[in-house]
Order: structure tokens, then C-alpha cells, then sequence
């Protein structure tokens, strides 16, 4: 991202070796999922956007999920275990492999603090590439209970100090430290291998960093950024609360991108989510991981969609549910109550109302009658249905799969499809229609006294 660090190799180590009780969860903390991505991974992409040419991830010993989420994120990254918790210092050494190899800048942060831009760390990589050896981030705390204290002067970083190691006047400063911190590779081992544990927590504090360096005549800064970007995760409270502000950052970037939203605040987005020009959305719409949009599509409220393609021109729902798999050509109609699967629509084709089209391909411009439902499942495997352009399927038809309607094929309404149709053929498979002259009637007469009493 930022030319100026572009000629700088940069390690960075993400902690994600927390406990994390406070979830009340099965699932270990920092893969608890933000806007369709696991706290970790966004943590991972930010640090990459950054230019970290290296990822190391210090995790809690057994947590094979965690690194096998690491490994997913960025296919290089490796993994360390933190055997015993003994501090954040402690746990950035758990890389010193990784530390050992060499690199310009060093960057430690916190799979727990989500929100962290990658502008933020590259800020950081900045102020190592103008002589700092060691950088903190500090932000002004409404609340500063807890949080370790910048003690500061111009714009040298003297020390931080751990809020239980404070003392009186020091727990007045209200300048907190986020965590995280870059180092300069070149004295970063050294720097961390002189940090001790003599403190209320008999833990190895990497807050130590910047008051060692100073000793050893190298120079301590810090940076600044809002409380709004550096807020931890440590419970389902905080977890909804960075969700709230990611999703705002999201539909934020995508309206400044040409989007327009009816009512913003009722749109979830996710983290990969990508919506052309003049792209309308309704209120109330979902979009899960893997969705695009393409230009002057209009996505009516009460939709849900995840892993689909939506065409140019095209229109959704309201009440639309697109699955994975989902691939809409341009100007494509997909009314209400559709359901969508593992099919291709070409160009134009329209499925308007109450239908459900699964592991098909509509060719373009063929009308898809309200109520028409591929029966892609017989028990054991998934079948497919293949409608060719043109084709005209009729009201309340099911298509038994695997079965081909050709192109310019006719299917009247109510058939049960179980055998091709061919192209500008009719397909009628219904039960004949009686007409019996004056039965109502009579029916009628038989009846009229029965609720009588
Ligand atoms: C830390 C900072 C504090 C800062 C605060 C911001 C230190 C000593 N203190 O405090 O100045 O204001 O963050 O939220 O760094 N971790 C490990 N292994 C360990 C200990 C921690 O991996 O042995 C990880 C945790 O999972 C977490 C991060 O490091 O992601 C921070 O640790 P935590 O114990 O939460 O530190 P704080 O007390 O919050
Ligand atoms: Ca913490």
C-alpha cells in the first residue's frame, strides 16, 4: 500500500494466543466471525495490507483450528505455540524463529482488536523507517480504567505503564496504549530479550519496549489513533460492538463507491462483499461472504444472498434468497419468494415469483412461471435440470432432474417434467380436466340445511 515501505522487509507477529473465557464459547475467541471473517483474519489482511511479507501467528497450544484458520487466511503464515502465558513479551518471542531470520520492521498485534486499519500499520512501519526502533499507538481513553499508560514527552515515547503498576498521578493520564506496537527488526531480539518480569503481574510486558530501548540509546515514539479503531474484543458485548462499527466502515466505503442505500443501517454486509455503480439496495438486505454485484442492479428489501454473481441491469427479490452458486446474467428479474441455488440464469431470463431453481442452468431469455421447482434431490444425489433459451416453463411445473427442456421449449402449467422436451415442443403432463354440467348446483341443494340448528 504505501510506496515509502514498499523497499522494507516486514514480519508481522499476531497474538492470538488468548484465553478468551469471557465468550462463554466453544470456539476460541479470535475466530469468532466480524462481517463474515474471523477477528484473526482480519487482523492477518490488514497486517498484509500493510506489506508484511511475513505472517507468524503465536497461538495456545493444541489449537489446531486457530492455525488452520492462520493457514487459510494467507497460505504462508506460520505458526507458534505460546507453551505457558507468560505475558505479551513472552508471546512475541514464541516467534523468535521467525524474528531470528531478519527483517526491516517488525509489527505485533492483536488478533483481538479486529478493527485496526491497515493505513494504521503502515503509519507505524513509517515511523520505524524514519528512525523510531520502537513505536507505540496510544489513544485518547473515554475510560481509561485498566488500559497501560503512555507516559510521553514531545513526541518521544518514554514508557508505558501497566494500570496495575501505576501509580496515583499516572492513572490520571488519560493517553492509553492499544497493545500493539512495531519494532525495529534490526534491535527488535535484543530489545524484547532484556524485558523482565518484575511487576504486579509477574509477566514479561512487551510495554517494556519502549523504556528498554530508550536505555540502550535508540529512540521511542508514538503514533495516535481513535479509540474507535483500536477496541479490543472480550466478550459477545464487544464482539457486536466491533461488528457495528465494521459494518459501518463497510456500507460507508460502498456508498462513497456509488452505492446507494434506501436505509443503511439495515444492511449487513461482508468483509469481501462487492457492489458496482448505481447499484440500488433496499432496506434489510444480507449479503453473505462471496457476493458481487454488478452495475445498475437494484436489490429489493428482505433479500439474502451469499455466494452469487448478479449481472448488470439486473433485479432481486424483494424476499429473494440467492445461494451459493448462484450466477445472474444481465438483466436478469428475480421476483419474490425465489429461491436460487447452484444455477445459471443467462441474459434476461425471469423467475418472478415463488420458485425454486436448484443445480440448473436457464439459458437467456426464458420465462420461469411462478411456482415452478426443479427437483434437483431424489434422496441421494443432486440432479440437474438444464433449460434452454427461450423456453417457456408454465406455472406450478416441477422439473424431475435430470431433465432437459430445449431451447424455445414449452412446458404448460402444472406439468411434472420427468422427460426431455424438445426444442419448440409443448410438454403437457397433467391430469385431464371434466366439466359436469349442474353439479355444483345440485350440490348446493343437497347441503343448504345441514348447519342449520
Ligand atoms: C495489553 C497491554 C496494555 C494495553 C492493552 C490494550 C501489555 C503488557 N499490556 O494489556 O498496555 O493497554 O493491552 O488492550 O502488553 N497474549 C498472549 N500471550 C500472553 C499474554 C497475552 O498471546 O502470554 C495476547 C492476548 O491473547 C491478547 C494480547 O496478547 O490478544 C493482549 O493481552 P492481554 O492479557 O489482554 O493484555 P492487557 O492486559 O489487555
Ligand atoms: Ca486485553
Amino acid at each position: 500500500m504505501p510506496d515509502d515501505n514498499s523497499a522494507r522487509s516486514c514480519l508481522a507477529i499476531v497474538l492470538a494466543a488468548g484465553e478468551g473465557t469471557r465468550m462463554k464459547s466453544s470456539v476460541p475467541k479470535v475466530l469468532h466471525r466480524i462481517a463474515g471473517r474471523s477477528m484473526l483474519g482480519h487482523v492477518m489482511a490488514a497486517v498484509a495490507d500493510a506489506g508484511a511479507s511475513h505472517v507468524a501467528v503465536v497461538i495456545g497450544p493444541g489449537r489446531d483450528d486457530v492455525a488452520g484458520e492462520a493457514a487459510a487466511a494467507i497460505p504462508g503464515a506460520e505458526t507458534f505455540v505460546q507453551r505457558d502465558r507468560l505475558g505479551t513479551a513472552h508471546a512475541v518471542l514464541a516467534a523468535r524463529a521467525a524474528l531470528e531470520r531478519g527483517h526491516d520492521d517488525v509489527i505485533v498485534a492483536f488478533a483481538d482488536t479486529p478493527l485496526v486499519t491497515a493505513a494504521t500499520f503502515a503509519r507505524l512501519r513509517t515511523a520505524l523507517a524514519n528512525g523510531g526502533a520502537v513505536v507505540g499507538l496510544g489513544f485518547e481513553a473515554a475510560d481509561p480504567s485498566g488500559y497501560g499508560r503512555m507516559i510521553v514527552a514531545g513526541e518521544t515515547l518514554e514508557g508505558i505503564v501497566e494500570d496495575k503498576d501505576a501509580t496515583e498521578a499516572q492513572r490520571r493520564i488519560t493517553l492509553c496504549n492499544a497493545g500493539l506496537l512495531a519494532l525495529s527488526g534490526r534491535h527488535a531480539l535484543e530489545i524484547l530479550s532484556r524485558i523482565g518480569n518484575a511487576n504486579a503481574q509477574k509477566e514479561f510486558y512487551l510495554t517494556d519496549a519502549p523504556a528498554i530501548a530508550r536505555t540502550m540509546g535508540l529512540s521511542s515514539r508514538v503514533l495516535t489513533a481513535p479509540e474507535s479503531e483500536v477496541q479490543g474484543v472480550n466478550d459477545r458485548v464487544q464482539l457486536a460492538a466491533a461488528e457495528a462499527a465494521m459494518q459501518s466502515r463497510l456500507r460507508t466505503a460502498a456508498m462513497r463507491a456509488g452505492v446507494t442505500m434506501l436505509d443503511p443501517s439495515s444492511v449487513y454486509l461482508s468483509h469481501d462483499t462487492k457492489i458496482g455503480r448505481d447499484v440500488i439496495v433496499e432496506p434489510h438486505v444480507f449479503f453473505g461472504t462471496k457476493v458481487t454485484v454488478e452495475d445498475a442492479v437494484v436489490i429489493h428489501a428482505c433479500s439474502h444472498l451469499e455466494g452469487a454473481r448478479i449481472g448488470a441491469g439486473a433485479s432481486v427479490g424483494p424476499f429473494a434468497r440467492l445461494r451459493p452458486g448462484t450466477d445472474l446474467g444481465e438483466r436478469v428479474k428475480v421476483g419474490n419468494f425465489v429461491e436460487i441455488k447452484a444455477t445459471t440464469l443467462g441474459s434476461g431470463a425471469k423467475v418472478s415469483h415463488l420458485t425454486y431453481l436448484g443445480d440448473a442452468a436457464v439459458g437467456a431469455g426464458a420465462n420461469i412461471g411462478a411456482g415452478t421447482i426443479t427437483c434437483n434431490y431424489d434422496g441421494y444425489a443432486k440432479n440437474r435440470t438444464v433449460i434452454g433459451e427461450g423456453a417457456f416453463i408454465g406455472s406450478n411445473s416441477s422439473l424431475v432432474a435430470p431433465v432437459t427442456v430445449a431451447a424455445g421449449g414449452y412446458v404448460g402449467s402444472g406439468t411434472v417434467v420427468t422427460k426431455n422436451v424438445p426444442s419448440g415442443a409443448l410438454a403437457v403432463g397433467r391430469a385431464r380436466q371434466t366439466n359436469i354440467d349442474g353439479w355444483a348446483d345440485a350440490f348446493h341443494v343437497r347441503n343448504r340445511d345441514r348447519n342449520k340448528t
